[in-house]
């Protein structure tokens, strides 16, 4: 799954660098807020692809590293940092599920948009405590299921158009993992992006076949599950855009 990642966000390291949904995205903001980050901070930006949320917080730490299994993504980073100035934020090569840092290094980690990609999400959040000083705080935005019936539909559709995809799970799976994981639910909201069908598939680089797979797959719904799912459909039937709930979330690492 490493690997799959890896090739599918080298292969459009570019598209994702001009992206406005993942530079400026309204999670980025909750993120920030619910984050609070202050000048005593060091912070970590787990699969940081372009730097965008390890960029938007280097302003307010002491300093902040971004990992990712992609080169070409942390190419586009480094340039952006190096283009604003950002001289307190480094990007380097590492995988969410075995942290190449000591325990106790951070106060923050984030990680937006990017854990539906983890193949065991458990195994990140136990390097995100491991990693963090009793008192330190996880922040994450990821999309989610609607409802835990609709995940196997919602990850069939989302591998569809993105093979890196692995699973969109529902608030009820995240409470329970990020629990087992040692973690305070501290604060959660839930912000909808809304995502033209076009732009969507064009992002992640579809063929006109996976194009038409897709819309296949919408069509397995029957119109009350297609709202449930979120997807927007035209007068004539045709799928045009879908609404992609996004969890954004505080867990506090309260104990040593
Ligand atoms: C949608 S992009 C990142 C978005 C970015 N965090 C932002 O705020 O714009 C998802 C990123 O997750 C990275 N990724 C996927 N699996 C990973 C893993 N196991 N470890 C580190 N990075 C990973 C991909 O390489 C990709 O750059």
């Amino acid at each position: 799954m490493t690997e799959r990642s890896a090739a599918q966000f080298n292969a459009h390291a570019d598209q994702y660098a001009r992206s406005e949904v993942h530079r400026a995205g309204p999670s980025l903001p909750v993120l920030l807020r619910l984050a609070a980050p202050t000048p005593a901070d060091h912070a970590l930006d787990v699969a940081t692809g372009t730097g965008n949320t390890a960029l938007a917080l280097a302003p307010h730490v002491d300093r902040v590293t971004g990992i990712d299994v992609a080169d070409a993504m942390l190419a586009h980073a480094r340039d952006r940092a190096a283009r604003e100035g950002q001289a307190n934020s480094v990007f380097t090569h590492g995988d969410a599920e075995a942290l190449p840092f000591a325990d106790g290094t951070f106060t923050l980690v984030t990680s937006r948009h990017a854990p539906h990609h983890f193949a065991h999400l458990d195994r990140f959040l136990r390097e995100a405590w491991r990693v963090l000083r009793p008192g330190g705080r996880l922040v994450i935005a990821d999309q989610i299921s609607p409802t835990p019936e609709l995940q196997a539909w919602t990850d069939t559709y989302q591998r569809l158009r993105d093979p890196s995809h692995h699973a969109q799970r529902p608030v009820q799976a995240w409470q329970a993992l990020s629990a087992q994981a040692g973690f305070t639910w501290a604060a959660y909201e839930v912000v909808p992006y809304d995502l033209p069908f076009d732009w969507w598939t064009q992002q992640s680089g579809c063929t006109p076949g996976t194009v038409a797979a897709l819309r296949a797959h919408a069509a397995t719904l029957d119109a009350a599950q297609q709202q449930a799912a979120g997807l927007i459909l035209n007068e004539a039937g045709d799928l045009i855009a879908h609404r992609e709930p996004m969890l954004v979330v505080r867990l506090d690492k309260t104990t040593a």
